[in-house]
């Protein structure tokens, strides 16, 4: 049968939220305002971009995608709980994510942090628990949660957003922000968490050493990609994003399309993803599905 993008990734998709679904049911607590609140933001929609990631890296081995399924789940719930602290007051003071009110302006912000505090907690009990019964070795499997944890906290998506935050103490001595700055906070924030999605996905399936350093600079490159293309829709957007545009330049964000403009991000945004294109010539038919992620991504319109 012909390869076809859509059907790939709403299969994935489906696959990804039906897990989640029970994953996030805790059997013999009554549903609470926690439990509701978590639900609400982890199964409210949004791309499942990672966990599809980890997945379809897991096949580009030669995996096997069910042995990928748990543990690509655990960083959709960390990836969740990312956005619900993103969009609190204190944070980017956001109102709209994956279509619907932003948890806090539901639930509260008391609640958004504690759903917040739950997920990203629980994502690593899941990841050990269910790592364990669905086969994977206990020896990848500590690597992995190292490498997650990682790339999740202040050594990765922490320090990025941080940097977010304070962007201009990177500019030396008070001077223009540069690229690279812009660079290394979108490597961090965002970059640092795909591309672990995509090497965890890798090591699940059995990867040796050289397949794990070009599906790494696969990751990496689609990483910031992303950031830069998410950028630069929160100026141009127009498609179904699920959250309000214009909001980077309401909070004075340095952004790369901020400091580059729209056509340079949209130039760099397609040299990066031609170099995670490169990066899977070793790959062959497998990679299918990563390499046409890969372009989707570099010109996505939402
Ligand atoms: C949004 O991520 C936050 C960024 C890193 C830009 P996604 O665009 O993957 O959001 P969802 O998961 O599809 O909602
Ligand atoms: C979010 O970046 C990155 C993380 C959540 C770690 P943004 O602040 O640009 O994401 P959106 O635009 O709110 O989705
Ligand atoms: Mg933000
Ligand atoms: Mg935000
Ligand atoms: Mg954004």
């Amino acid at each position: 049968m012909p390869f076809d993008l859509d059907t790939y990734l709403s299969d994935k998709k489906k696959l990804i939220e039906d897990k989640l679904n029970s994953l996030l049911r805790n059997p013999g607590a009554p549903l609470g305002t926690l439990e509701e609140s978590i639900r609400y933001s982890a199964l409210a929609g949004g791309k499942r971009l990672r966990p599809i990631l980890s997945i379809a890296a897991c096949e580009a081995i030669g995996g096997n995608a069910d042995k990928a399924l748990p543990l690509a789940c655990t960083i959709e719930m960390i990836h969740t709980y990312s956005l619900i602290h993103d969009d609190l007051p204190s944070m980017d003071d956001d109102a709209l994510r994956r279509g619907v009110p932003t948890n806090h302006t539901v639930f509260g912000e008391a609640a958004a942090i504690l759903s917040g505090d739950a997920l990203l907690t629980d994502a690593f009990y899941v990841m050990v628990n269910e790592g364990l019964s669905s086969g994977i070795e206990a020896e990848t499997l500590c690597e992995i949660v190292r490498d997650i944890s990682k790339a999740a906290g202040s050594r990765g998506m922490i320090r990025g957003q941080a940097i977010d935050l304070q962007i201009e103490t990177l500019a030396e001595d008070g001077g223009e922000l540069s690229l690279q700055d812009i660079e290394l906070m979108h490597s961090l924030k965002t970059g640092a968490l795909i591309e672990v999605s995509v090497t965890a996905g890798a090591k699940i399936g059995g990867s040796d050493e050289r397949q794990l350093e070009q599906l790494a600079i696969y990751g990496r490159s689609v990483g910031l990609a992303f950031q830069i293309v998410d950028d630069v829709l929160d100026v141009v957007g127009v498609g179904d994003m699920g959250k309000e545009s214009g909001n980077d330049a309401r909070n004075e964000k340095a952004t790369y399309a901020h400091i580059a403009g729209i056509e340079a991000s949209k130039e760099r945004a397609s040299e990066l993803t031609q170099s995670a294109v490169e990066a899977l010539s070793e790959f062959g038919d497998a990679a299918r599905p990563l390499k046409e992620i890969a372009q989707y991504l570099g010109g996505r319109k939402s």
